[in-house]
């Protein structure tokens, strides 16, 4: 099934995600690349890894973009030639995109249990309102928390933002599919809103900067 969701979540701002379930070569056809992006993809050496890639450009095209609007600057960071903000994401079975106005970030992320594992490597002042007793509820939460962050992260792009010391989420209920996070580095001092949908195993988190 390709496109699973498209909507507009904002003024100029659209979201869409991508269920893979195509086959490499379903994927590649009709789908030119940058020679850049074709090497970068023949140096891929999971199959899935190309997939969510080849899925991206899909999404582009669905956004009414081709993958060469796209550019990458130095740190990775995805823009669009056109001067709107990009962000994208891939995890295993999907992948989504970001296009807005406005400064964005976007992540999905698998929920498993193993995110308890690491949860110290990202979690620190919320360890304070999360349940650790309660295993799904805990995973659920860690792994919206994961992709605040990740998400966040993708918005600023900045070297040395620490997911532990410089991003806090404030305290927010599964039910309300949004919450609230202070960014604190360098110049950067603020409060953004979040929002997150459970898709199947995975958690979408994305961001729009109205500050
Ligand atoms: C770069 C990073 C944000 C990617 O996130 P991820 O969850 O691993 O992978 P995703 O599939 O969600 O995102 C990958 C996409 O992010 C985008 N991306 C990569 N670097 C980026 C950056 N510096 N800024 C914004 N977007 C970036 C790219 O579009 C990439 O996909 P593409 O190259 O195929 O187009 C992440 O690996 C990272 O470096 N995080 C910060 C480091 C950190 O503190 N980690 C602590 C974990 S406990």
């Amino acid at each position: 099934m390709p496109l699973h969701k498209s909507y507009t979540i904002a003024p100029n701002t659209k979201l869409l995600v991508w269920k893979i379930t195509e086959s490499l070569e379903e994927l590649s056809n009709g789908t030119e690349l940058k020679d850049v992006c074709q090497s970068r993809i023949d140096s891929m050496k999971s199959e899935q890894h190309r997939k969510g890639f080849l899925s991206v450009r899909k999404l582009l095209n669905e956004a009414g973009y081709t993958d060469f609007d796209l550019f990458y600057t130095e740190d990775g960071k995805p823009h669009l030639k056109d001067g709107k903000n990009i962000s994208i994401t891939h995890s295993f079975s999907f992948s989504a995109i970001i296009i807005s106005d406005k400064s964005i970030g976007i992540d999905m992320e698998i929920r498993r249990e193993k995110a308890i594992k690491i949860a110290d490597k990202f979690i620190d002042k919320e360890f304070d309102f999360l349940n650790t007793e309660d295993v799904p509820d805990y995973v659920r939460r860690l792994i919206v928390i994961w992709g605040v962050k990740e998400t966040l992260y993708k918005m600023f792009s900045r070297k040395g933002l620490s997911f532990k010391q410089n991003i806090d989420v404030a305290p927010f209920e599964m039910h309300d599919a949004k919450g609230t996070a202070t960014v604190s580095y360098m110049e950067i001092e603020g409060n953004y809103s979040f929002y997150f949908e459970e898709i199947e195993d995975f958690t979408l988190v994305y961001s729009i900067d109205n500050n």
